[in-house]
């Protein structure tokens, strides 16, 4: 099988704060990031998380090492504003909408540098806000929507310009976890359908399991960086759906379970653990 072509390559990549004795909230980290990847980024507060992610998007400079988003050295790039509205979208804990705009008109914003008529502009904004499934919320103010609403507008207006990657720090921590589960299933939905690479920073493990990789930052430094088995959660979202994961996972019980001696259910459990 062909590999994905490399989206992010950092080597050595270094960030002090201050000088001399500063903070050293990266050091030396080394990570490789192909097309289509979903990668979880996880690690105490104070890590370097954040500022990893700030770097790859340009919103940061590293104090040395190289950084190559999307084929360009970070340091070459002449113009970073143009680099930060093409090549990532960017998805923040606190969704950044402007309050004075509705949803259709944030979503728009990033497209004003698009040599485009407003009525395109408006469509395309209508269409990605249709993919998050806010048709219905096009003309909300942001005051008007739910936490997990607005994270859909964001998520709409980081699309916005088909950004190879989208860097995504937090994006469900002011979220319930029935939030964020649906906001989950769509970055990973866009993820197979239109290949976007994610990296998403989360202190949530329910989060990171939605992964295709972990990375584990500790004192700026990469401490693990685990590929999570595909398979086994494929097996683990159809188990999901059936009566006892709904039982093991959710602590619910659905009527289906509601009988069934320990044989039966014992049977249920070797079926899945045979897939798994
Ligand atoms: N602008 C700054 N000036 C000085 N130090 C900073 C600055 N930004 C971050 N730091 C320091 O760099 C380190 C890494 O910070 P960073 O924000 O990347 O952590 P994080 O892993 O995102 O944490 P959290 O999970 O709390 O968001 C911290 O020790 C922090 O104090
Ligand atoms: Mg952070």
């Amino acid at each position: 099988m062909m590999e994905n072509k490399i989206v992010v390559e950092t080597k050595d990549l270094t960030k002090i704060y201050g000088d001399g004795d500063g903070v050293h909230a990266l050091d030396g980290v080394n990570l490789i990031i192909r097309a289509g990847e979903f990668v979880a980024v996880m690690g105490p507060s104070g890590s370097g998380k954040s500022t990893l992610l700030n770097i790859l998007g340009a919103l940061d400079r590293p104090t040395n090492g190289i950084c190559m988003v999307n084929g360009q050295d970070l340091q070459k790039v002449k113009d970073l504003d143009r680099f930060r509205s093409k090549t990532v979208g960017f998805v923040f804990q606190l969704h950044n909408l402007i309050p004075t705009l509705t949803s259709v008109e944030n979503v728009q914003v990033p497209l004003q540098e698009e040599n485009m008529s407003d009525a395109a502009r408006r469509k395309r904004a209508e269409e990605l806000l249709g993919l998050v499934g806010l048709g219905d919320r096009m003309n909300f103010m942001p005051a008007q929507l739910s936490g997990g609403q607005r994270q859909r507008v964001a998520i709409a207006r980081a699309l916005a310009n088909q950004p190879a990657i989208i860097l995504a720090d937090e994006p469900t921590g002011n979220l319930d976890s029935k939030s964020t589960d649906e906001i989950m299933d769509l970055l990973r939905k866009l993820n197979r359908e239109h290949g976007t690479t994610f990296i998403v920073v989360t202190h949530n493990p329910a989060v990171a399991r939605a992964a295709d990789r972990i990375v584990t930052v500790r004192d700026g430094k990469i401490l693990r960086d685990e590929k999570i088995d595909n398979v086994y959660l494929e097996d683990l979202r159809e188990f999901k759906e059936t009566a006892l994961g709904h039982a093991i996972l959710d602590d619910e019980v659905p009527a289906e379970l509601n009988g069934l001696g320990v044989d039966k259910i014992a049977e249920q459990v070797r079926e899945v653990l045979r897939k798994v």
